[in-house]
C-alpha cells in the first residue's frame, strides 16, 4: 500500500502514528522563530517566554550562533574525541574562566551531564567504599536510570524500578536533615541551587553554605546541578552566584540547557582539589573511565562559544537580572487573586497558582499555560500549580510588558476565587 506523503497528514497526526508519545504536548505546530517569538504554519505569533524551557538565552534563529554554528558544518561536524579540535579546546577554556580552576567533558544532554557527576561520586567514593548520592525532595535531574534515580519526584519513577541503589532523598533546605542523612556510605551531596522543575526554589546562600561545611567535614563532594539555572539564566555565569553564595565552591558542575542556545551540548566541571593520594578530582576519571561519541561535537561548541561571547558583550547577565526584576513587578502588579506567590531569580520566574484555584478539567498550572498560548503567550508548566517564565536573556522591557498583559488577560478569563 502507497505511504501517504508527509504533507497530507497534520503534525498531530503524524506524531500520533509516528512517535513514542511520552510527552503531553499542547495544541501547537511551530514553523520558526525569530528572537523572542516564534510563528505557527498560519503565520500566527507568539511571545515565547519559555525559550523551548530555558534553552535559547539569545532567543530563536540567533543570527550569530547560527553563523558560528554554520561556518562550523562547513569546516568540520564531527571527527570523535580520538582526536582534538578548537571549539572544543577554546569552550573548556572559557567554562573554566567563569567556574574555576578544573576541567571540563563536554557530552550531549543535562541528563548526561548528570551521569557523569554520578560516576565522578562513585568514583571519588569507591576508595574508601563509599557511593551514597544525597539529593533532595522536589528535584529534577535528568530522564536516564541513574538521573530518575537521583531526581527526588517519584512521579519520573514510576514502572521503571528496580532504581540505581544509593540514593537518599532529603527535604530541600533542611541541613538538620542533610547531616542526618549523611552516613558511612556517602560519598556526595547533589544539589540544584535553585530547583527549575520543581517550581524555581531557590537554595539560601546559607544553605548552600552548610552543604559545603558539611561536605568538607565528610569528605564528600558537593556538586551543583545548573542545567536549567546556569550560565547566564539568573543574572550570573554560577546560578549560585546570584542567591549570594559566590564563595561557595562546588566540587563539580553540570550545565546543558542555555549552554549552547538549542544545539545539543551538555557539560560537566570538575574541580582541581585535591581530595586524596589519588591528585586531583579533574583527573580522577581518567582515560577509557568515561566517554560518548558526539561529546565536544565542533558545531555544537562553535555555538555555545558564540553564545558565551554574546552574553558578555551585550550586557545580558545584567540584562536578565533587570528584566527579572521587571518581569516580577508587572506580574505583582497584575494583583490576581489567582496568584499566591512569585518566586524568583533573574529570569528564571515562577508564579505559583492558588490553592483554591477555580477547579479546571487540568491542572491549575497546564490550564493557565493553554489559556496564555491561546492568547499568544507561551510560558510553561511545573508540577500542578506553577507556571514559569523563562524568556531570553536579551528579553526587552516591550516584550517583557506585553508577556504580563497577555498573562494578566488569561488570569482574567478564570471566575475569580469566592
Ligand atoms: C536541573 C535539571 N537537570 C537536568 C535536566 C535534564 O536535562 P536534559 O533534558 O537535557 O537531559 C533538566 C531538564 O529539565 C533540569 O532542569
Amino acid at each position: 500500500m502507497a505511504v501517504p506523503p508527509v504533507s497530507l497528514m497534520s503534525l498531530a497526526e503524524d506524531y500520533a502514528k509516528n512517535i513514542v508519545p511520552t510527552y503531553g504536548r499542547f495544541d501547537l505546530d511551530i514553523e520558526s522563530g525569530s528572537g523572542c517569538r516564534v510563528r505557527d504554519f498560519s503565520g500566527r505569533e507568539y511571545l515565547d517566554f519559555g525559550a523551548g524551557i530555558a534553552v535559547c538565552s539569545l532567543g530563536h534563529s540567533h543570527p550569530e550562533a547560527g553563523a558560528a554554528a554554520a561556518e562550523q558544518a562547513m569546516r568540520l561536524v564531527h571527527c570523535s574525541n580520538l582526536y582534538r579540535t578548537k571549539p572544543a579546546a577554546d569552550l573548556a577554556r572559557r567554562i573554566v574562566e567563569v567556574t574555576g580552576p578544573g576541567k571540563v567533558f563536554f557530552c550531549n544532554s543535562g541528563a548526561e551531564a548528570n551521569e557523569g557527576l554520578v560516576k565522578l561520586a562513585r568514583r571519588f567514593g569507591s576508595a574508601t567504599g563509599r557511593h551514597g548520592i544525597i539529593t533532595f525532595n522536589g528535584s529534577f535531574h535528568g530522564r536516564t536510570m541513574a538521573c530518575i534515580s537521583a531526581t527526588g519526584q517519584d512521579k519520573v519513577k514510576k514502572g521503571f524500578g528496580p532504581l540505581l541503589e544509593g540514593f537518599t532523598h532529603v527535604p530541600f533546605g533542611d541541613i538538620g536533615a542533610v547531616r542526618s542523612a549523611v552516613d558511612g556510605s556517602t560519598a556526595a551531596i547533589l544539589v540544584e541551587p535553585i530547583q527549575g522543575e520543581g517550581g524555581i526554589h531557590p537554595a539560601s546562600a546559607g544553605f548552600l553554605r552548610e552543604l559545603r561545611a558539611l561536605c568538607d567535614s565528610n569528605n564528600l563532594l558537593l556538586l551543583f546541578d545548573e542545567v536549567q539555572c546556569g550560565l547566564g539564566r539568573t543574572g550570573d555565569w554560577c546560578g549560585w552566584h546570584t542567591l549570594g553564595a559566590a564563595d561557595v565552591q562546588p566540587d563539580g558542575v553540570s550545565w546543558a540547557k542555555g549552554i549552547a542556545n538549542g544545539f545539543p551540548l551538555g557539560a560537566f566541571w570538575v574541580s582541581d582539589s585535591v581530595r586524596d593520594s589519588r591528585g586531583p578530582l579533574c583527573d580522577l576519571l581518567g582515560p577509557g573511565s568515561h566517554g560518548t561519541t558526539y561529546g565536544g561535537n565542533p558545531v555544537c561548541c562553535a555555538a555555545s562559544l558564540k553564545v558565551l561571547e554574546v552574553i558578555a558583550r551585550d550586557g545580558l547577565l545584567e540584562n536578565a537580572k533587570k528584566m527579572g526584576v521587571r518581569l516580577v513587578e508587572g506580574l505583582r502588579a497584575i494583583g490576581s487573586p489567582l496568584i499566591s506567590e512569585i518566586r524568583a531569580v533573574g529570569l528564571m520566574v515562577g508564579v505559583q497558582l492558588c490553592r483554591d484555584f477555580p477547579k479546571t478539567e487540568k491542572t491549575p498550572a497546564i490550564e493557565t499555560v493553554v489559556r496564555s498560548m491561546a492568547g499568544g503567550l507561551l510560558v510553561i508548566p511545573a508540577g500542578d500549580a506553577v507556571v514559569r517564565f523563562l524568556p531570553p536573556l536579551n528579553a526587552k522591557p516591550a516584550e517583557i510588558d506585553e508577556a504580563v498583559e497577555k498573562f494578566a488577560a488569561a488570569l482574567r478569563s478564570f471566575p475569580t476565587p469566592a
